[in-house]
Formats: structure tokens, sequence, C-alpha cells
């Protein structure tokens, strides 16, 4: 709902965007096999017929993030951490040569010029920086050093905590979160 919150905000200030929606949790991705990993290592010549099945999925999400502007990132915590179907995306979107390079002394992000929204959802609560639960927090640190690496560096973070309690004490929260992103998104414009 927040996530849905970011998305038609951003519309209404840049009505002409071209929105892909990708359902991480309906059409899980594949997790990575050997074969996928051998074919983002290969050079493009000696990418045989095998090689390039197994990494076609990975090609279209790199091409998709490649000509995106804006990502939207909707992530509930599972477990202290991103869930799966995350993971296994952000492995078929981290491609050496493709959204990161690496000339044997350092890395650098190819992906420049673009902005991330990201909205984690946490069903308890304290996971903040200082707080009680905020050394148990892979979600945010993590999501922000990923998007750093592959050069988004314009990234706005969005949380909304205790989800999982009963709707009086979460109400405030929802509607605390929902403001902030009101407040942060007028004006937006793209990358
Ligand atoms: C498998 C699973 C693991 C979860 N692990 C945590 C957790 O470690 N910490 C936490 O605060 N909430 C945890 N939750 C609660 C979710 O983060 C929370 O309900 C979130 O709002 C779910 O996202 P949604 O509201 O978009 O469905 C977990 C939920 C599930 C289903």
């Amino acid at each position: 709902m927040l996530g849905d919150l970011v998305e038609n905000t951003l519309v209404e200030q840049i009505p002409d965007s071209s929105i892909i929606h990708r359902d991480l949790a309906d059409e899980p991705l594949p997790h990575l096999d050997a074969t996928a990993i051998a074919g983002f290592f290969s050079s493009p010549d000696a990418l045989h017929d095998t090689l390039k099945a197994a990494i076609a999925q990975s090609d279209e999400l790199v091409e998709e993030l490649l000509a995106a502007d804006i990502l939207i990132l909707t992530v509930p915590m599972y477990n202290f951490a991103v869930p799966s179907a995350l993971k296994a995306w952000i492995d078929h979107v981290v491609r050496i040569g493709r959204t990161f390079s690496y000339d044997g002394q350092s890395f650098a992000g190819l992906l420049q010029g673009k902005k991330a929204y990201v909205v984690c959802a946490y069903g308890a609560t304290g996971y903040g920086v200082g707080e009680p639960f905020g050394a148990a927090n892979f979600v945010e640190p993590y999501l922000r050093f990923v998007l750093t690496f592959l050069g988004i560096t314009q990234t706005e973070f969005f949380s909304v905590e205790a989800t999982s309690a009963p709707e009086d004490a979460r109400a405030p929260f929802v509607e605390k979160a929902r403001e902030t992103i009101l407040q942060a998104l007028r004006g937006a414009q793209p990358a």
C-alpha cells in the first residue's frame, strides 16, 4: 500500500511515466545456478546457446533496470533480511560488465543518474539505528549498500514498523509513514 503511494505520487508529478511492475512474490525468479553464473562471467563471443539461455532472464532484468529512471522497491523484512524473492532479483541484476565494473583494483557502479525509493515494512518495532533491534536490521543497510554499489546513490528509504500489531497499534505507524512519504515526494522530479 505504501509502495503504491510512492508510485502514485510520483506518477502525479511525472504523468507521462511508463511503469513496469514486477511482483517477485507472485512471479518468483529462479535462483542462480552454475550455468547462469558461468554465463555472467563469459565474454559475449564465448556465449554458446546454453549459456545464452541461462542468462536470458537476467539480461531482460538488466535491460529493464538500465532503461529505468526510477526504481521503487517495496520490501518486507523476512527473518531480519530481505525476502529471498528480492534477493533472487538482486542476484540477476548485479552483473559484472553490465551493472558494475571491476578493473582489477576497484569496482564502479554502472547505473548512473537513477533514483531509488525503497519502502521497508517491519512486523515489529525498534529497527532504527541505535534502537534495540537496530543491529538486526539487515534490510535497509544491505539495500543501501547494494544500490550504491551499482551506482544508484540518490536513494530515499521509507519504513513502516509494527505492521504485525493489531490495527489500533499499527494505524499510527502507517499514518506516519504515509505523511513522511507525501512530504518527501512533493516536488520529486525524475533523475
Ligand atoms: C516469513 C516471514 C518472516 C518475517 N520476519 C520478520 C522479522 O524478522 N522481523 C519483523 O519485524 N517482521 C517480520 N515479519 C513480518 C513482516 O515483515 C511484516 O508483516 C511486513 O509488513 C510484511 O509485508 P507486507 O505488509 O507487505 O505483506 C515476517 C513475516 C513473514 C511472513
